[in-house]
């Protein structure tokens, strides 16, 4: 099973949202062989770290997002991933005009799996203060959690095949 995490820049959200689902699948479902990575639908921060603000909002809860580097979804990642999950619906409007017809049923946005939140996007933090990074961390931890139980039951998951 093969997850991609979607949003603009690939330095906030979706660099967040790989780092605490990794963390929290390697906890929670230990047996599942799960590859997870993030990518950004624009590439102005093709080949950087993460936001500093981003790491250090991350790191107070014990996410480690050092190493992880900015790039640019492609078409392939269209082939290789079998759910590719948006922080916004701008980002999944964009996924939606890129993707192959038989692709499109792999795009969702990733807040459908923390629906107690109320809200379905992510919102941008890089031009906001400290408290935006704090609360995408609150959305994104609840959405993990979220999809970690849906791979565990298998329930609101409609894996499409990878072929
Ligand atoms: P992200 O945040 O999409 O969560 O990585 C952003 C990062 C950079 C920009 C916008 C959003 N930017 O305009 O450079």
């Amino acid at each position: 099973m093969k997850i991609l995490f979607v949003c603009l820049g690939n330095i906030c959200r979706s660099p967040t949202a790989e780092a605490v689902f990794r963390a929290m699948a390697a906890q929670e479902l230990p047996q599942l062989a799960l590859s997870v990575d993030s990518a950004g639908t624009a590439g102005y921060h093709a080949g950087e770290p993460p936001d500093r603000r981003t790491c250090e909002a991350a790191a107070r809860r014990g996410y480690d997002l050092s190493a992880l580097r900015a790039r640019v979804v492609e078409a392939r990642d269209f082939e290789t991933f079998d759910l590719i999950l948006a922080m916004d619906r701008q980002n999944l409007r964009t996924l939606e005009r890129r993707a192959p017809a038989h692709a499109r049923e792999r795009l969702r946005l990733f807040l459908e799996f923390a629906p107690e939140s109320g809200v379905l996007e992510v919102p941008d933090p890089y031009y906001g203060g400290q408290n935006g990074f704090e609360h995408v961390l609150d959305l994104i931890e609840a959405a993990a959690r979220g999809l970690c139980a849906a791979l565990r039951t298998g329930k609101g998951l409609s894996i499409p095949r990878a072929d």
